[in-house]
């Protein structure tokens, strides 16, 4: 008789068999089932893992939903994978509007559900499944990096190849280097499919300047690769004179570049799921066909409040605000963990997304038992560093997502409960 697990073997491929659930839902788990304990302690939870925003997202795009949920015209019915005019262009417009960049929205936008579905199918688009090591297609990718990425590569069969990130490169590796270095362990280069960059970074907060992308675009035509970049944090930033930029302000990024934006954290509807993906029309053109054997596109009143709002001056001034709640609940963070004696340098502090990146305490052997014993005596959802990559051991990474008031009593608790740096 066939057992349980013998059957669930023979459903699920090795790779799919071989992967945890989500590091941000297994913490969302276990803090679910640590909560009535917390709470009897006066510790009740206060998450700052999920890079989530909890602000309000605008009214104004709040109505628009509401008036378009009334609409007839077929609002109601499937959309297209590929999205709605409408989005595509005020897509258009935004790329226009924020970074200068002409796109046809025909040719070279497509609509994502979330730029986490949109990344996940193009990686299984692009590898070719196999079981060996050395004949696994390779995608190279940032350590540390958002943890997704190293699951899509894995359960699609391929191979992630660490790009280090690290103070020393100034998390601007020399991609000439890190190719001799794949190449002096034995790996075939043929195999390389892309190459994937995320500035401003999850979880580092780290910026590159133009000149690095400029090098890594020249780096992908040399060795014909493509360049993914992830620009789900591009609005989250500081100072005006620091604006994060896109891949097609640089010469040739067209040629082999492609580009992921996110609706998600510019406007705080995470739920929503709406991005999308532009830039070179061919790789734009076959992403379409796959995704068309997949689904139906966004619900299309989302599409169209998001077309309505996406490219008013109400957008602009919800965003400068997020961004300076964002620098606020910033400064209270570093103030505290300095009182706490973490070596902060505020030269270094990120001035992007909403994410800090320390060291643990030395007196700690691994991030995960560090974050482990935070959580369970004080209440504090945090990241183990190396959930996003090998180079992350060491470290973890908190958002500053929560209001003042928790992120004061975070501080608060790490003092009481003796969370000192050393
Ligand atoms: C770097 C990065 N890319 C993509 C995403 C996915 O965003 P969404 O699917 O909500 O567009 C996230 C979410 O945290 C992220 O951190």
């Amino acid at each position: 008789m066939i057992t349980k697990e013998n059957f669930i073997n023979k459903l699920f491929n090795k790779d799919v068999m071989s992967l945890d659930t989500y590091i941000m839902f297994r913490l969302k788990e276990k803090t679910e089932q640590l909560r009535p304990e917390l709470i009897a302690k006066n510790r009740a939870p206060i998450s700052l893992s999920m890079g989530a925003p909890t602000a309000n997202p605008p009214q104004q795009l709040i109505d628009k939903l509401k008036t378009i949920l009334d609409e007839g015209n077929g609002i109601h019915a499937y959309s297209v994978p590929k999205g709605e005019p409408y989005f595509r262009k005020a897509c258009a417009e935004r790329m226009k509007n924020r970074f200068g960049v002409e796109l046809n929205p025909d040719t070279e936008i497509f609509s994502l559900i979330g730029s986490k579905e949109g990344i996940a199918n193009l990686i299984r688009f692009m590898i070719t499944p196999k079981e060996e090591l050395t004949e696994k297609d390779i995608i190279m990718v940032p350590d540390p990096c958002y943890a997704s990425y190293l699951q899509f590569i894995q359960c699609s069969g391929g191979y992630a190849f660490p790009v280090p990130l690290t103070e020393e490169n100034h998390y601007m590796p020399d991609m000439e280097q890190v190719w001799q270095n794949l190449l002096n362990q034995g790996f075939n280069p043929d195999k390389v499919k892309a190459l994937m960059i995320n500035y401003p970074n999850n979880p580092l907060g780290a910026s590159a300047t133009r000149e690095y992308v400029q090098s890594v675009i020249d780096f992908c035509k040399k060795h014909e690769i493509l360049l993914i970049s992830d620009a789900a944090y591009c609005d989250l930033y500081f100072a005006d004179d620091e604006k994060p930029f896109s891949i097609f302000e640089l010469e040739g990024a067209k040629d082999i570049g492609i580009e992921f934006y996110s609706l998600s954290k510019p406007y705080a509807i995470t739920g929503w799921r709406l991005g999308w993906v532009c830039g070179n029309s061919d790789v734009i053109q076959r992403f379409g066909k796959g995704k068309s054997t997949i689904d139906n596109g966004i619900f299309k009143a989302l599409q169209k409040a998001c077309a309505e709002y996406i490219n008013t001056e109400d957008a602009e001034k919800y965003i400068k605000q997020g961004n300076m709640d964002y620098k606020r609940k910033q400064a209270i963070m570093v103030k505290g963990f300095k009182e706490l004696g973490w070596p902060i340098d505020e030269k270094t502090v990120p001035h992007t997304t909403f994410y800090l990146w320390l060291p643990i305490p030395k007196r700690y052997s691994s991030a995960f038992d560090f974050c482990a014993d935070v959580l369970e005596k004080s209440g504090v959802v945090l990241v183990p560093g190396n959930a996003f990559g090998n180079h992350g051991e060491g470290y973890f990474r908190l958002s500053y997502v929560a209001s003042d008031e928790q992120l004061k009593e975070v501080i608060d608790r790490f003092k009481s409960d003796g969370f000192y740096f050393s």
